[in-house]
């Protein structure tokens, strides 16, 4: 399906509330991260429906693991879980699945399940599913620099760019974040240099088509300038900022 222009091409979102979702319940926090996975779901089908190339979400941050031990294992768990329940869906319906954050750390069997999801997946073409997990934006900007060092190359914008973890998109038009909060938490830090920002209320369990909806009729209103003027973003409209340094 081809998107209007003002579909953003890659939509990023930093899925937050989950743990206030299960406490007004009265619930565990890893409930509201189980609701959380449906949410995913949901949100990834709808993204897909309206033409949207590429999804990156931010599932569990280099800081999440200060969290209390059986929350860290609950999330651990449960993207085990999601995992094979998830991932012969999304192979179905033609999404490819990434898995950006450091590797170094985590349990043998759960890389092997990345990079099994991500090999099951490799041959699609519908949409790019990038999922972030033990990701930071300053790990990512620090692993680029070092692979850089590590080459003997010079460490220039466009080669930092080649080297981060998200270099297989473009950098994300619209950067959504649920639950309230107005900050980035670490979440793509680089990439969302001009990216439009929008801050939802809504928590992330309860995010639905029509939150996402109001995201991106915000996003068609808004006018991209890349440090231009208004005058010449009209007259003649810049390319993304990504194909100018490369
Ligand atoms: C986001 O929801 C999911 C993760 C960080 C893993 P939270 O767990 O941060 O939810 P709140 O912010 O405590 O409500
Ligand atoms: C950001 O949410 C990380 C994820 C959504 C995975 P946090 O809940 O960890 O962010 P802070 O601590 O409120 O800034
Ligand atoms: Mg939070």
């Amino acid at each position: 399906m081809t998107a209007p222009v003002s579909v953003p091409h890659h939509v990023a979102i930093v899925m937050d509330g989950n743990g206030r979702w299960a406490t007004r319940r009265f619930l565990p926090r890893v409930a509201g991260h189980k609701q959380g996975v449906n949410a995913l779901r949901r949100c990834v089908h709808a993204c897909a429906e309206r033409g949207i190339q590429v999804l990156t979400v931010f599932a569990f941050s280099s800081e999440n693991w200060n969290r209390p031990a059986d929350e860290v294992s609950g999330l651990l768990e449960l993207l085990v879980l999601a995992l094979s329940r998830e991932v012969p869906q999304l192979r179905a319906d033609g999404v490819q699945l990434h898995f950006i954050g450091e590797r170094r750390g985590l349990s043998a069997r759960l890389i092997a399940g990345l990079e099994q999801a991500e090999g099951a997946t490799a041959g699609n073409s519908r949409m790019v599913l990038n999922v972030c997990f033990n990701y930071g934006g300053r790990w990512d900007i620090a692993q680029a620099a070092q692979a850089l060092v590590a080459r003997g190359e010079p460490v220039t914008e466009a080669n930092l760019d080649r080297a981060m973890a998200l270099a297989h998109v473009p950098d994300p038009d619209l950067v959504i974040r649920t639950g309230g909060e107005q900050r980035i938490s670490n979440f793509l830090l680089w990439q969302s240099a001009y990216s439009e920002l929008f801050f939802s209320d809504k928590l992330w369990p309860e995010f639905d088509e029509a939150a996402l909806a109001e995201a991106l009729t915000a996003y068609a209103s808004r006018e991209r300038r890349f440090g231009q003027t208004s005058a010449q973003v009209v007259r003649e409209p810049l390319a993304p900022l990504q194909s100018q340094i490369a």
